[in-house]
């Protein structure tokens, strides 16, 4: 770990090295079942939090906490806010997609050994931080950087990681006794998994297709598929792409 922190790094990535980042990208899930009761080490939920506590933060502004819990009764009152959500948001959509929509398994909260809240602190090193001032939204996209960070490195570590959006906001503010002004940003579910699946489980389901990387991708302008200029690589995406 200190020879990641110390002085320049010029030593490139090995064949090996880079394979084991792109798997952990590549096989990354969120998981919210197959929790085993295998609790998770200190040492390993320390490495996990590190990682995430060395993701890229506007103006090196560091703006997360990270609220560790396992506290059941915690747990329930969090359970309860999902379970309200998720019965609010149903009514939002129509037969037949809203029992499919009930049917699916959003949550681990009661089943992972560990739940944290991530948060945004605005106000932390004071109100001026360097590239933050047009874009405030700045602060919170580095905090979701942490969180990918995170999940990279739970699932290096073959633990599984779910993120529960399906939530009141209010609710977790009080339980968790956050100030007014951290906002939290991500409820996480975290534990062993029995098992991975290859694909998320919302495409299993059949809820939504994933694009084709050659339909995200634009260029010169919005909308631009074609431009003459990126003609080799509009080739190259167009393929059934697979990493190293
Ligand atoms: C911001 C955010 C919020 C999410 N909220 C939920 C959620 O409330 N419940 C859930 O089951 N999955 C949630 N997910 C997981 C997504 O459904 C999942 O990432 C997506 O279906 C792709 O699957 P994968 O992560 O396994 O690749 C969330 C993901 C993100 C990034």
């Amino acid at each position: 770990m200190k020879g990641y922190t110390q002085g320049k790094m010029t030593e490139e990535f090995t064949d090996e090295e880079k394979k084991g980042l792109y798997k952990a990208i590549h096989s990354r899930r969120d998981v919210r079942s197959h929790f085993t009761s295998k609790p998770i080490e200190d040492e390993i939920l320390s490495r996990i939090l590190n990682a995430a506590h060395h993701a890229p933060s506007v103006g090196f502004s560091q703006p997360w906490n990270f609220i560790l819990i396992k506290d059941q009764n915690t747990k329930s009152r969090i359970k309860k806010s999902f379970d309200e959500e998720k019965d609010r948001s149903s009514k939002l959509i129509e037969e037949p997609k809203k029992s499919k929509y009930l049917s699916f398994k959003l949550e681990g909260i009661l089943e992972s050994p560990v739940n944290l809240c991530v948060t945004y602190d605005p106000t932390k090193f004071g109100p001026f931080v360097i590239g933050r001032s047009s874009i405030p939204e700045a602060g919170l996209y580095s905090v979701c950087c942490a969180i990918q960070n995170l999940w990279l490195s739970a699932r290096s570590e073959g633990i599984g990681l779910g993120w529960v959006s399906i939530l009141s906001n209010e609710v977790l503010k009080e339980v968790l006794e956050l100030p007014d002004h951290v906002v939290p940003v991500a409820y996480l579910c975290l534990g062993y998994v029995d098992e991975f699946a290859t694909k998320p489980d919302l495409e299993t389901a059949g809820w939504l297709p994933r694009l084709e990387l050659k339909d995200v991708i634009y260029f010169e302008k919005w909308d631009d598929t074609d431009n003459l200029s990126w003609k080799n690589i509009q080739e190259i995406i167009k393929s059934n792409l697979d990493y190293p």
